[in-house]
């Protein structure tokens, strides 16, 4: 029979590693509260909602492990909750950008979460042409040891970006990461019809909104 000897102390980060996908989940659902409370006001105060769907995902340990490793991180307990930030993942799905920004700038202002990243590629679209505006965030969970922030990365796009983002995927996977150019170049090509899109679809919004504008949240 096998004797294991086990100190206290990595007694301790195994519990922590048990309970860390209960925790994470839990901040998920926290912001997803916070989120369909902000879009049960927009509709009352706009009559229209910003947001098209809510998906939430939390990382698999293996992609966690790999991600220690890409980033060349001893696999600790430690690392995974201070150095991955995506653990737990949220996307937000848009009809118009300009909710994503208006949004953002609401969150901003809360004080039952804290913003510590934004990476805008919305602005500044990665040469592939992927958009999307990236905002890690810290939310707060009262816990009987007391108070603990877990981090959750929310991705926020419209439903042109979603669409291309999932083709894109798909394709990257089809072709093992090694996308061949002429994709890649139909793959750019669609980004710049996504935009369009997205551009033509911000006139619309303006038909819908009106003068009710200034009253967004
Ligand atoms: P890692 O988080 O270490 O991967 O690097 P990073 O923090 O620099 O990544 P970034 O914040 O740029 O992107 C993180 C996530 O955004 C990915 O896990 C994807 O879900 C999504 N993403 C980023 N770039 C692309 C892309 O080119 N295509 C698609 N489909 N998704 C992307
Ligand atoms: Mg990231």
């Amino acid at each position: 029979m096998y004797q294991w000897e086990i100190g206290d102390d990595q007694l301790r980060k195994l519990e922590e590693w048990k309970k860390l996908p209960t925790l994470y989940q839990l901040a998920l659902d926290e912001l997803k509260n916070k989120i369909k409370l902000i879009q049960t006001e927009w509709k009352i105060l706009n009559g229209y909602s910003p947001i098209e769907h809510i998906k939430t995902r939390i990382k698999e340990p293996k992609s966690i492990l790999d991600k220690l490793e890409r980033k060349g991180l001893e696999m600790t307990v430690d690392n995974m909750v201070n150095k991955i930030h995506d653990i737990a993942g949220m996307r937000i799905v848009f009809s118009f950008v300009k909710d994503i920004y208006k949004l953002l700038d609401h969150l901003r202002h809360r004080d039952d979460l804290t913003i510590i990243e934004i990476k805008d590629y919305i602005a500044k679209p990665k040469p592939n042409g992927y958009q999307s505006l990236h905002v890690i965030v810290a939310v707060p969970l009262t816990l009987f040891e007391g108070q603990r922030w877990m981090k959750v990365e929310i991705q926020m796009r419209t439903l042109a970006m979603d669409f291309w983002a999932s083709m894109e995927h798909i394709l990257f996977y089809k072709y093992d990461k090694q996308v061949p150019p002429h994709v890649v170049q139909e793959l750019t090509e669609a980004a710049k019809a996504a935009d369009a899109l997205d551009k033509k679809m911000h006139g619309l919004r303006r038909e819908i909104m009106g003068a009710a504008e200034a009253s967004l949240p």
